[in-house]
């Protein structure tokens, strides 16, 4: 896939309107994690560095077409150092721009003009911009005016972070080291099916994990407790073991979990083998003997790829004791050279962060969504408008 990208354009003395994903996670006032805004950098740097006036735009949670002071991108102003401009409608401080300048718009959904890709939204903000830059992979599955609409009205590139978001996933897609092991976790089998489908058809193996991996040993016919899962996902699930025998690709379920009485992390963590869940034991995390199997696992692979954490990681190490591990046995193999992995999604990203190892991993996506939908193969709206 050859996309318009901005190495060789031109930007000097330039109004580029440039669309990131700041949609970060903001606890108490404070961005708890900037990596999408540090991803970032590279392009912003560039086009400042050519001289380029660039307007930074973003959503920020889902506002719903409606102003709400908790999710203005004041505060990713702030701590960019950037100035900030309280209505993305606004074109007033254009004029008083430099080249080289950098400022960041408000909340683009505080418009309902974003989400529905109107053309009048679109057009209006596009006016006075020369140029587009999308450099928001992690947005580029939403149909939004400013991931789409615009496009009408700009000539419009492909920034830095998007380019390498698109040439390391399809790397990792198309010509993996092998053996090449998915494990995939998380909460539901539905909201993952074509990725499962997907995966199966190019790993070796796939670990499934979690409360997925809880859906799946129902579906198996396996006692699941008073647990999370989807019991309408049964056949499903199977479905997806069907697909994968078909494939030669082995599936690898949860061989035990650690388990509560009630869904509260105050619970005392009693490990039970998957055979033997009782009918009011509450599934919390993957248990000892699938960390230790996990673990083993990696000594055979040469690519690895993660998605979704494997108990409820956001209580800490206590219920997110199989992801937690899995990170650092990841970070270790990667470290040293033997395996290469990708990572992705939201939740799992905070794993790698809590446990320090970010930095080691081979690849880790800013996408949540998009990446998997990139995995799946399907076509992402705001990458199909800057092809060749
Ligand atoms: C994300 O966090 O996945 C993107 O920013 C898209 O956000 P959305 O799911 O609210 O469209």
């Amino acid at each position: 896939m050859e996309i318009r990208n901005i190495q060789n354009l031109d930007v000097r003395g330039k109004y580029i309107l440039l669309r990131e994903d700041f949609n970060v996670q903001i606890v108490d006032g404070q961005i708890t994690d900037a990596f999408r805004i540090n991803a970032s950098l590279p392009t912003i740097k560039y086009l400042s560095q050519a001289g380029a006036k660039v307007v930074i735009c973003s959503h920020l949670g889902r506002p719903k077409g409606e102003k709400n002071e908790s999710l203005s991108l004041r505060i990713v102003a702030e701590y960019m150092n950037i100035p900030f401009i309280d209505d993305c409608l606004n074109k007033d401080f254009m004029s008083f721009m430099q080249d080289g300048d950098i400022v960041l718009l408000e909340n683009l959904r505080f418009y309902p003009g974003e989400e529905k890709n109107d053309d009048d939204f679109a057009k209006k903000l596009a006016s006075g911009f020369d140029i587009y830059v999308n450099d928001g992979f992690a947005v580029s599955h939403r149909t939004a005016a400013s991931v789409v609409g615009v496009t009408k009205y700009l000539p419009s590139y492909a920034g830095l972070l998007l380019e390498k978001e698109i040439k390391n996933i399809s790397l990792f897609m198309e010509n993996p080291k092998r053996p090449l092991v998915a494990f995939v976790g998380g909460g539901k089998v539905s909201t993952k099916i074509g990725v499962l489908k997907k995966l199966v058809s190019i790993a070796d193996k796939i670990v499934v994990g979690g409360a997925m991996g809880t859906t799946f040993n129902f579906a198996l016919g396996m006692p699941v407790g008073n647990s999370l899962y989807e019991e309408n996902m049964a056949n499903v699930a199977l479905d997806i073991l069907n697909t994968a025998k078909k494939h030669n690709c082995e599936v690898l379920l949860p061989l035990d979990k650690g388990v509560g009485k009630s869904f509260s992390k105050d619970e005392n963590r009693i490990n039970r083998d998957c055979k033997e869940i009782r009918d009011d034991d509450v599934i919390m995390d993957d248990g000892e003997k699938t960390i230790e199997r996990n673990k083993q696992l990696l000594k055979e692979v040469k690519t690895v790829f993660w998605n979704g954490s494997f108990g409820v990681t956001e209580w800490g190490e206590k219920w997110g004791k199989a992801s937690y591990n899995f990170a650092k046995n990841l970070s270790e193999f990667t470290k040293s050279g033997d395996i290469e992995s990708v990572v992705g999604g939201g939740d799992t990203v905070a794993v790698l962060n809590d446990c320090g190892v970010f930095n080691n991993i081979t690849y880790v996506s800013t996408g949540g969504g998009a990446f998997l939908e990139f995995i799946e193969g399907k076509e992402l709206p705001g990458i199909s408008v800057l092809i060749k």
